[in-house]
């Protein structure tokens, strides 16, 4: 079992990483708690013992539930069971559980403490750490949410057991970027290490720019491309799917401008390979669309297109690349 800490002053927490880490919840439930309302979906493989009694509150499957009309059938129901700010709210589920439960968490009562038990390793390595929660409008995904640090994070490696093997290969494409961010070399550590891992380094990076100030903006590696291609195939190709891409074309494009070596390039489609992540372009994509799409994307500030990139000095945030020369490295991307 590994313990990573959140160092976010009083706002502090630990991440147990392991198997039968859920064991560890009971800790992580504040003094004077009554009750947790447990926000979940059917056929979540585990089952969780705060030691206080709880309401089960399922929400549905896919992003089409991840919406405001979800959180106010949350928080009625928190009314109902009378839930109260020394209460408890606990995600227990994958990114989509926990973004939705946390921001419940931080408007009900305008914020109650939340735990999040996370049973995916996109929840695991990214989603269910650093405090990012919200939802989708009918506008664009995750435009309205908030920073809302949770108390605990529990990362039960058991889950991972019964997980589909492509919600497993999408969080392989987040944990690939890890790679990058750090130059450990993930692929020789065993599996509670390596994600223990890439939590420390999720956490250094939050502990040191929580609201995305500057450095956070590096958890997007690779995610240019992929929110476009997520867009572009209409979400035929997962996120997770989508990045293990964005990481090589990130790659590709920063070797076209001279920031990095082939070999590096190599580095990166050996990672993506390893973990059994597809770094193609799908067929019949319009590189023009592409590029249009990528212009949309939150990170861009001026006129041309904001980046993550890899360089000499390692991976940074580059605005302004010229959309003809990501286009041009579009065209001549093989994967
Ligand atoms: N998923 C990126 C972040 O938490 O900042």
């Amino acid at each position: 079992m590994k313990r990573v800490r959140v160092p976010l002053g009083e706002r502090s927490y630990d991440v147990v990483v392991g198997h039968r880490a859920v064991a560890e919840l009971a800790s992580m439930v504040p003094a004077g708690c009554r009750r947790a309302a447990i926000v979940t979906q059917a056929g979540v493989p585990l089952t969780v013992d705060p030691g206080v009694p709880v309401t089960r509150l399922e929400i549905g499957h896919g992003e089409q539930h991840k919406t405001m009309a979800t959180v106010e059938h949350l928080c009625r129901r928190f009314a109902e069971i009378g839930l109260t700010r020394h209460d408890l709210v606990i995600g227990l589920g994958g990114g989509m559980v926990t973004d939705v439960a946390g921001f419940a968490a931080s408007v009900w009562h305008r914020g109650v403490p939340v735990v999040h038990v996370a049973t995916s390793l996109v929840a695991m390595v990214d989603a269910a750490i650093g405090g990012k929660t919200g939802v989708n409008l009918v506008e664009g995904k995750n435009l309205v949410g908030a920073y809302w640090q949770p108390r605990g994070v529990i990362c039960d490696l058991d889950a991972l057991t019964t997980l589909p093997a492509r919600e497993l290969r999408c969080g392989s494409g987040e944990l690939a970027k890890y790679h990058f961010l750090t130059g450990d070399d993930l692929l020789a550590m065993d599996e509670t290490e390596r994600i223990a891992r890439c939590v420390q380094i999720k956490a250094d990076i939050v502990a040191a720019d929580e609201r995305e100030g500057g450095l956070r903006a590096l958890l997007n590696y690779g995610h240019t491309l992929a929110h476009a291609l997520e867009t572009a195939t209409d979400h035929e190709l997962a996120h997770g799917e989508a990045v293990a891409i964005g990481l090589l074309y990130a790659a590709h494009l920063a070797e076209s401008m001279g920031r990095i070596g082939a070999e590096r390039v190599e580095q990166h489609r050996r990672v993506c390979r390893s973990y059994g992540l597809r770094t193609a372009l799908p067929v019949g994509l319009d590189p023009a669309d592409l590029v249009r799409l990528m212009g949309r994307d939150k990170k861009v500030v001026g006129a041309g297109l904001t980046f993550v990139l890899d360089g000499p000095s390692g991976v940074e945030v580059v605005a302004d690349v010229d959309p003809a020369v990501a286009e041009a490295a579009l065209r001549t991307f093989r994967g």
